[in-house]
């Protein structure tokens, strides 16, 4: 049976609204941000799930949360079958060595006053690896798999002294550097020019094959997803509104809101029978979501009250296809 890795169950991350003191004085009710409102999926070994959704819709605290960066607000997560959701900082240190993340920003997650060695030993170190031949020798393999090359003429460059996309390669090899079980990319290469976004993540997957790592990859970009992805989920407002394979969500999308995100994604297939819809408006505030169905407000396909009135159950419409949406309703099969 293959190895499940990550698995959330009922995830949630709610945040405090915080008010002004009078408000907080005269408000009779705490508000929050559901910023992830009860989510399932799960990662088995060497596979690759994409989360994508429009910005606001959970994504990136989804990825914080499941790393233990952010507390739960409820729910669980298993890391090979071992429940982490409330280990504390010294419990969760060894595991560091096995969950690592890539964040989107390299220019902001880098250090700028460690050099390129120091920054990918680092990791090494916190482990206690502490020989300096072997933190040496894993240093220049990582760098050459990252396609730093030579090795020597990066490790004592500064992270100013490098571009985007070399920054972007010294964090994936940092990620990497410990043979990780499972690594969360949270939109790895948005901030990269697009010329090299392609590379970038060829990188971060020729890695993840190569050390069989279970990976998490954030996106808004459907068009990289169903290249790199095994699975994908949509978020929407801090929800899964679809999930399953990239043919099944990509390609046989159901969901109204998939459907049109697929939209802005350019066609090659001029002959495509895809539906064309037209997404209208922003996302509405996490803090209040909008009752029933939280894409009602936006849904090109409203279907009537029950989509203002009842939440959607998130259901298997054949080969572990979900979908959460009251057009599909009355026709959940069994796995
Ligand atoms: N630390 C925080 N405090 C309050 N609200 C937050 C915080 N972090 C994120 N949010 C809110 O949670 C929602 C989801 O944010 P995020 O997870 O960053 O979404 P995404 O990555 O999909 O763009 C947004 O409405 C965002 O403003
Ligand atoms: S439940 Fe209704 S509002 Fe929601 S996506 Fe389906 S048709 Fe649209
Ligand atoms: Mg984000």
């Amino acid at each position: 049976m293959t190895e499940t890795v990550i698995k959330v169950e009922n995830l949630k991350k709610w945040f405090d609204v915080k008010m002004g003191f009078f408000k907080t004085l005269t408000s009779k009710q705490k508000l929050f941000v559901h910023a992830v409102d009860g989510i399932d999926f799960e990662i088995t070994k060497g596979k690759i799930l994409g989360l994508a959704g429009e910005s606001g819709s959970g994504k990136t605290t989804t990825g914080r949360v499941i790393m233990r960066l952010l507390e739960p607000t409820s729910g669980k997560i298993f890391f090979k079958g071992k429940d982490i959701t409330h280990l504390d900082a010294d419990s969760m240190r060894p595991l560091r060595r096995q969950m690592q993340i890539v964040f989107q920003d390299p220019y902001e997650s880098l250090n700028p006053r460690m050099t390129v060695s120091d920054i990918i030993s680092e990791p090494m170190k916190l482990q206690g690896i502490t020989d300096e031949k072997e933190v040496e020798e894993r240093v220049n393999i990582i760098l050459e798999d990252a396609k730093l090359i030579p090795p020597g003429e990066f490790i004592f460059r500064y992270p100013h002294e490098l571009s985007g996309g070399q920054r972007q390669r010294v964090a994936t090899a940092r990620a990497f550097v410990l043979n990780p079980e499972f690594v969360v990319a949270d939109e790895p290469v948005s901030m990269l020019d697009a010329s090299i976004r392609a590379e970038i993540l060829q990188l971060m997957l020729s890695l993840v094959k190569k050390y069989k790592t279970s990976f998490l990859y954030i996106t808004h970009d459907l068009a990289l997803a169903r290249h790199v992805c095994d699975d994908i989920a949509i978020m929407y407002l801090g929800e899964i509104v679809e999930q399953g394979t990239i043919d099944q969500v990509i390609f046989e999308s159901l969901h109204p809101y998939t459907r049109a995100l697929m939209k802005a994604v350019p066609d090659p297939d001029p002959s495509s029978k895809r539906i064309e819809v037209v997404i209208k408006g922003e996302i509405p505030s996490p803090v209040n979501p909008p009752p029933g169905c939280r894409f009602h407000t936006r849904c090109p396909s409203y279907i009537g009250d029950v989509c203002k009135k009842v939440k959607p159950k998130l259901i298997d419409v054949g080969k572990g296809h979900l979908v959460a949406c009251h057009l599909y309703s009355g026709k959940s099969k069994k796995k």
